[in-house]
């Protein structure tokens, strides 16, 4: 382990004991980055790439996060200040950093992944650009109208209070702010087959998927106006089948390496999303 990169932490959560059952999530992380080789690269936006696979902790990878990116169509700027919630391990906050020029700051629930997303920051050489800080996305730390835009991605489902998620984010970005959500929606084939990646049994304590009406609703309740949307569950179940295809063959890097039951969830969403159980959408909203 180097410098800036921590151990675990006590867990307080039903969903950080979800996604960091223990008892050491930092050292599977670490070791991939060290067999990647990512130290060899020089320019910033390739190493981003080249480690976007344990980095990016959610269906698609670094496509969908770059097509959330485009489709809130952030000026690049030095001057923005964004907020990632429900951060993980970071990817997408520095990706954020480094395509737009804004300043970043995470907030993740799961204080093990808090500790390795500003480990890999520092790694990257990305640690003024890049913040993470343990918190509740629906009781955010920071002080009112804090950012000119939020990103979240695949967190809703872990989410059970929605109203309060939604108004914690609505709170904390400046009027005119934009706010893109990469979420996971119900769609109309029933209910999703469990493990999935964000719980392994669906109890209610952790797991909660509204349909695309009623996020926008509530979403709408707590000031957000919808200003763009694409399904873009096409795209994940294709990236899924890829990552069921390579846990055939076995490879070095892949989130089994620190996810318990992995091949089972892949095999589950590949379903979910087939049958119309689970849909992924982009969904961009503005702040009034
Ligand atoms: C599928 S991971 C996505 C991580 C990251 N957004 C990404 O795309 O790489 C879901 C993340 O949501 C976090 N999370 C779930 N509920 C949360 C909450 N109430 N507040 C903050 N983070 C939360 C989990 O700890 C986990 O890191």
């Amino acid at each position: 382990m180097r410098e800036g990169e921590r151990a675990v932490q006590p867990k307080r959560h039903d969903v950080a004991a979800h996604w960091d059952p223990g008892p050491d999530m930092a050292g599977p992380i670490y070791a991939m980055l060290n067999t990647s080789g990512v130290d060899a690269i020089d320019e910033l936006g390739e190493k981003l790439k080249h480690i976007a696979e344990i980095d990016h902790f959610h269906g698609g990878s670094d496509e969908t996060t770059e097509i959330l990116r485009l489709m809130m169509n952030i000026p690049p700027s030095y001057d923005l200040h964004g907020l990632d919630v429900g951060c993980g391990v970071g990817g997408p906050m520095r990706w954020f950093a480094h395509k737009t020029g804004a300043k970043m700051e995470g907030v993740d629930i799961t204080s093990d992944f808090v500790a390795i997303a500003n480990g890999i920051s520092n790694r990257l050489g990305m640690q003024g650009a890049c913040t993470a800080q343990e918190g509740d996305a629906t009781n955010l730390p920071y002080p009112g109208a804090s950012f000119d835009f939020a990103t979240m991605m695949a967190v809703s489902p872990n989410v059970i209070d929605r109203p309060k998620l939604y108004q914690s984010i609505e709170r904390v970005i400046k009027p005119g702010g934009i706010i893109g959500m990469l979420d996971l929606t119900q769609g109309a084939g029933g209910p999703p087959i469990f493990p999935a990646p964000w719980s392994i049994d669906g109890s209610p304590k952790t797991s909660l998927l509204l349909t695309h009406e009623d996020t926008v609703a509530e979403a709408g309740k707590a000031g957000l106006t919808l200003s763009d949307t694409r399904n873009i569950t096409p795209e994940v179940l294709r990236w899924f089948q890829k990552e069921q295809k390579e846990l055939k063959v076995g490879r070095r890097v892949g989130r089994e390496q620190y996810l318990g039951r992995y091949q089972e969830m892949v095999d589950n969403q590949i379903r979910n999303l087939s049958e119309d159980r689970v849909r992924f959408e982009c969904l961009v909203f503005r702040k009034q």
